[in-house]
């Protein structure tokens, strides 16, 4: 589960950062299916695994600070991945989006790492 649970992390970041390219580059494959859907599941799975594993392993993310910690930080990837990708009205502004996002989501690997609290 865990390993499954990694690589579809990494698949998560890769997706995110290609949709990023492609809307720097105001590239029409950004309207593919495959690339409108792929990501959604793939976070999706994401969630759900990590979900499954916190059940199985009875981690409760108010007992376990750095569990809650990382899912606080999960929202946070979330909304600056949105806002690089949907929101942003300039190119300056997608990219601190972009490196916002990716900061964020080296914050999840890490805490997933150590399970140490970095903010808490
Ligand atoms: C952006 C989303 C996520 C990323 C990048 C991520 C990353 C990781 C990584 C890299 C590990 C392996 C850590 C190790 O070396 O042991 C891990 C484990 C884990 N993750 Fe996630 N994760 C994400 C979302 C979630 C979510 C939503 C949950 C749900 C509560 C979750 C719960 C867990 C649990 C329970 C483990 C296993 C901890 C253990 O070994 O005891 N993750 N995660």
């Amino acid at each position: 589960m865990k390993h499954l649970h990694m690589t579809l992390a990494v698949l998560s970041i890769a997706l995110f950062s290609f949709r990023f390219f492609l809307t720097l580059a105001n590239s029409a494959k950004l309207q593919q299916k495959w690339l409108k859907i792929t990501p959604h599941v793939i976070d999706t799975l994401l969630l759900a695994v990590g979900i499954g594993m916190a059940v199985k392993l009875a981690l409760n993310p108010f007992e376990q600070l750095w569990l809650g910690e990382k899912l606080l930080a999960i929202v946070a990837y979330i909304f600056t991945g949105f806002y690089a990708l949907k929101f942003a009205r300039n190119r300056t502004m997608q990219i601190f989006g972009y490196v916002g996002a990716v900061g964020w989501f080296m914050l999840v690997a890490r805490i997933a790492m150590t399970k140490e609290t970095f903010i808490f």
